[in-house]
């Protein structure tokens, strides 16, 4: 494969050898799969009318569900504190995020459909519990310091782990991923602010701080996926360069990041094994208590029931905007392709 230039890939997809097969089977045109190799090869975008493997395609199809699906569930945890936001300035900051969560899950369910999916399909699966959603919005949100926490931690690990997506394979992810990318670093600023403002404030607000930062930081590494040697998709992935980097590799990152932040901040992060290895150029940190994640990822997490319930609800009440707009297209359609008869014009 390494063999075929990315001038022969421009050459085959002007020629046409490379084809939409949406929903198709696997090419059995060896010159097909070879242009889609060395198009990846050469760190060329592969686009949605270009052949491309059927488990390429799935694999896509998975992942972005599961990162849509994150995001508007992610709303649910914060919006929890907009009615208790301490200042109008903090609400209008919080509302501005939890509206930008849900159109990054627009942007992603659109660059999906690209793949021949539908956003209707998609929602069905996460209603019916088929497709996940990131087991970090399994946690809930007790005090207002967790919204802090979450900005400066869950938005700080989705940045870590999506920066390197703007650099996907697939075409429509990579550019969802660069407006998103963009707006998480607004969230994971406030997130930060929010927590130096608490950490300057009274002693309780501190503690108050302290403890969001504690429950939030375990649940944050694990934002990265299981250690690479247990994770099922990885290596697939990175050779589609679907993924850049590893789950550990993006885990260690994250920590070494962290770690002069939270100095910064006057917080601690719970863990008594993290220092920083000489040798190593990185922090060590303490094991991850994998029994927690594959506990939260069967459901078993302390809001998993709440939050499909609610997504439920939100999806069944919302029935009739979905309805109002599906009717206004058709009628918009209609009146943009009736042309007035004659005799109609002449009678007016
Ligand atoms: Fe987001
Ligand atoms: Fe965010």
């Amino acid at each position: 494969m390494a063999a075929v230039t990315a001038d022969q890939t421009t050459q085959a997809k002007a020629q046409g050898t490379v084809q939409a097969t949406a929903g198709g089977p696997d090419g059995a045109d060896g010159a097909q799969l070879a242009a889609f190799d060395a198009a990846v090869a050469a760190d060329e975008r592969i686009e949605p009318r270009d052949w491309m493997p059927d488990a390429y395609r799935a694999s896509l199809v998975r992942q972005m569900a599961q990162h849509a699906h994150s995001e508007i569930i992610g709303m649910q945890p914060e919006a929890n504190w907009i009615s208790r936001a301490p200042s109008l300035r903090r609400k209008a900051i919080l509302m501005a995020k939890v509206q930008d969560e849900a159109g990054h899950g627009l942007y992603l369910y659109s660059a999906a459909e690209t793949l021949g999916t539908s956003r209707e399909e998609l929602l069905d699966k996460l209603h019916a519990g088929r497709q996940r959603y990131s087991s970090i919005f399994n946690y809930p949100t007790l005090t207002w310091a967790d919204v802090g926490a979450i900005g400066w931690l869950v938005d700080g690990a989705a940045i870590t782990n999506q920066v390197p997506l703007c650099r996907c394979s697939y075409g429509p992810y990579a550019r969802a991923m660069v407006r998103i990318c963009k707006e998480e670093s607004f969230h994971q600023r406030q997130g930060y602010e929010l927590l130096l403002a608490l950490g300057r404030g009274t002693p309780a607000q501190r503690d108050m701080a302290q403890d969001a930062v504690n429950r939030w930081w375990w649940p944050s590494l694990m934002m990265f996926g299981p250690p690479d040697d247990a994770s099922a998709h990885s290596e697939q992935s990175m050779i589609w360069k679907i993924k850049r980097h590893s789950n550990d590799e993006l885990r260690q990152r994250f920590v070494d990041i962290c770690v002069p932040q939270a100095e910064a901040l006057g917080l601690t992060l719970p863990d008594p094994d993290l220092w920083w290895n000489e040798e190593r150029g990185h922090h060590d940190f303490g094991s991850i208590d994998w029994t927690e994640f594959q506990e939260v990822l069967k459901g078993n997490g302390p809001c998993n029931e709440q939050r499909l319930t609610q997504r439920r609800r939100a999806h069944e009440e919302g029935a009739w905007v979905r309805d109002a707009a599906a009717a206004y297209a058709v009628k918009h359609h209609a009146e943009k392709h009736t042309t007035p008869t004659p005799t109609a014009e002449a009678t007016a």
